[in-house]
């Protein structure tokens, strides 16, 4: 039984295969198969934040592969009304794989400590690891391969940011960063990324246009997260010069890609010319979060039966 709380639980090969298992269940999918890999499966999702591409891909590919999804509301009082053992332990009775997104990253690791089933991170304060998945999984899909390619990243060091950057040290990718310095990953996570992925190329700059001039893929993501919004004025002043506009794009190669998580505040990290420009393939990063955890649900799963 495996956990997805970051992506240091996975090996480098194990990605591969995830891919591997995306890139069929996709190509399948995309000739109107949906082939019943999980009959009988149920996912427990669980979200303390709001969603729309996580909760909805996560449901709809767990239908895909024939198992049945459960979106948890208030009423079963996770967090509330009894321990998180307690919780945890009676859940994983009913369930083969639960998804939770927290505030707080220390619920989803204690959540997993009780669950006899698997547990898979839709989001924490320091960790989006399915979301860097279909970021890497685009990028491949795009340019052919991932391993000496360079990914831009610009502006917050954030959940997405450090789930980025575990990914890119497994898989052989450069990432330099443009982040303002009270922003960077912290000695804490950088201690973690040399213990866990030992190889990562890492480059932290506060000059955008160096940053994306290499790059295959230049990516950025809200300056202030959920639970942040307090420092949204502050950040919007830290941040002013780290907006990816026209100008920066005007520094890439022919053929870099632009990405975004989305949710995106237009006008503020990223302009609209850009997101809905030539280069943007934002929607198409978005719908491959339901395809590779597809791959990630029939990974998980699989090795269960
Ligand atoms: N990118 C992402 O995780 O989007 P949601 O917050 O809508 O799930
Ligand atoms: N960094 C953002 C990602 C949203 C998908 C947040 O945590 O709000």
């Amino acid at each position: 039984m495996r956990d997805l709380i970051t992506l240091a639980d996975l090996k480098p090969a194990e990605i591969d295969r995830v891919f591997s298992i995306t890139e069929d269940l996709k190509s399948k999918f995309l000739k109107g198969l949906r082939e019943p890999l999980l009959p009988g499966r149920v996912m427990a999702m669980l979200f303390e934040k709001q969603s729309l591409r996580t909760r909805v891909s996560f449901e709809a590919g767990m239908i895909h592969l024939g198992g049945s999804a459960m979106f948890l509301g208030d009423d079963v009082g996770f967090g509330r009304r009894e321990s998180m053992a307690d919780f945890g332990r009676v859940l994983s009775e009913f369930v083969d794989v639960i998804v939770v997104r927290a505030k707080q990253h220390e619920t989803v690791v204690t959540l997993a400590e009780y669950c006899s089933c698997s547990v898979v991170n839709g989001l924490t304060d320091r960790a989006h690891p399915c979301q860097a998945l279909a970021d890497l999984y685009t990028i491949r899909e795009l340019a052919g391969r991932l391993e000496g390619h360079t990914l831009a990243w610009i502006g917050d060091g954030n959940n997405v940011a450090r789930s980025l950057a575990l990914g890119c040290g497994k898989i052989g990718v450069r990432l330099v960063m443009a982040t303002p310095e009270p922003y960077r990953f912290n000695d804490r996570f950088l201690a973690l990324l040399r213990r866990e992925v030992p190889n990562l190329d890492l480059e932290v700059t506060d000059d955008p246009i160096e940053a994306v001039q290499d790059a295959v893929a230049v990516y950025t993501d809200v300056w202030a997260s959920m639970g942040q919004e307090s420092e949204r004025e502050a950040r919007r002043r830290d941040f002013a010069k780290y907006q990816v506009n026209r100008s920066l794009m005007s520094h890439t190669q022919q053929g870099t890609i632009f990405l975004h998580c989305l949710p995106a505040r237009r006008g503020e990290e990223v302009t609209d010319e850009v997101i809905d420009g030539p280069q943007s393939v934002v929607v198409q990063q978005a719908a491959n979060r339901m395809h590779v955890q597809k791959g990630i649900l029939a990974w998980l799963l699989a090795a269960q039966t």
